[in-house]
C-alpha cells in the first residue's frame, strides 16, 4: 500500500464522501468552512455540475486580484472571453471596471478581488436562472468569507439580488450602501451598462459611477485610517 493511501485511512469518511459529492448535486449543500483555500473551491468548480452551465463550458472563472483584497467585485457571469481564458471580467467591460478602479488608485494587485455570481458562461451571455444561481452562490460565499472583504462592490441587478434578495432595479439602489453579514455593500451598474451609455454628463450613468467610485475609496480610506 502507497504511504498516501495509507495516509487516506485517516480521512472522516462523512467530509470525505460529501466532498466528492459536492460538484455533481445541487441538493447536497456546500457548509460554510468546507474550503480551506480559493485554490481547492477552484478544483470543484472545474469538476462543477450542479447546474446545467457545467455542461456547455469551457472554464470555470473562479476569480483574480488579491486574496486578501479589502474589497471584493461581484459581477453576473462569466462572457466569451472569460469563459475561453478563465479569469472574471478580461473583456471589454472588464477593461472598463480596471479603468474605473484606476481612476481611485485601486488595483487588483493590492486592493482588490473579483468574482461572480456563477463560475459557468451561460449560453448567449444570458442572465443566470434563479436555480443556476441558486446551485452556484455557495462557492462565493465561501470566497466571501476566505477573502474576508471589508466592502463588496455588485454591479448591476443580477449581483445584488443574488447576495442580498434585493430585487429593486440598480438605477434605484446604486450608490447606497446596505449592510449584508456584517460587510458593507455598494450596489453598482455593471461596467457592460455603461458601455451602452458612454455619456459623461451630469447625471449620466458615468458620472453616477465617477460618484459611487469616490464613495468607495473614501469609505476604504476611513477604514484603513483607523486600523
Ligand atoms: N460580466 C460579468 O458580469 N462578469 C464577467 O466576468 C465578465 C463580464
Amino acid at each position: 500500500m502507497s504511504s498516501e493511501t495509507q495516509l487516506s485511512l485517516f480521512d472522516d469518511d462523512s467530509t470525505f464522501n460529501q466532498r466528492e459529492l459536492i460538484p455533481t448535486d445541487a441538493k447536497i449543500a456546500i457548509a460554510p468552512g468546507t474550503y480551506s483555500t480559493i485554490t481547492e473551491l477552484a478544483q470543484h468548480c472545474d469538476r462543477c455540475h450542479r447546474c446545467p452551465l457545467g455542461d456547455t463550458r469551457t472554464h470555470a472563472v473562479v476569480g483574480r486580484g488579491n486574496l486578501k483584497a479589502p474589497i471584493m467585485v461581484i459581477g453576473e457571469a462569466p462572457g466569451q472571453n472569460e469563459d475561453e481564458t478563465g479569469l472574471p471580467f478580461v473583456g471589454r467591460s472588464g477593461q472598463l471596471l480596471e479603468k474605473i478602479l484606476a481612476s481611485v488608485n485601486l488595483t487588483t494587485e493590492h486592493d482588490v478581488y473579483i468574482a461572480n455570481i456563477n463560475k459557468c458562461r451561460p449560453p448567449d451571455n444570458r442572465v443566470p436562472t434563479p436555480t443556476e444561481v441558486a446551485a452556484c452562490l455557495p462557492y462565493l460565499l465561501e470566497q466571501i468569507r476566505l477573502v474576508d472583504p471589508k466592502i463588496i462592490l455588485l454591479t448591476g441587478a443580477t449581483a445584488v439580488k443574488g447576495i442580498t434578495g434585493d430585487k429593486r432595479g440598480i438605477t434605484k439602489i446604486r450608490g447606497q450602501w446596505l449592510e449584508w453579514e456584517g460587510r458593507l455593500c455598494m450596489p453598482i451598474f455593471h461596467p457592460s451598462y455603461l458601455l451602452r451609455n458612454p455619456s459623461k454628463e451630469r447625471g449620466a450613468p458615468k458620472w453616477l459611477m465617477w460618484q459611487d467610485i469616490q464613495a468607495v475609496r473614501a469609505k476604504l480610506d476611513e477604514f484603513q485610517n483607523n486600523n
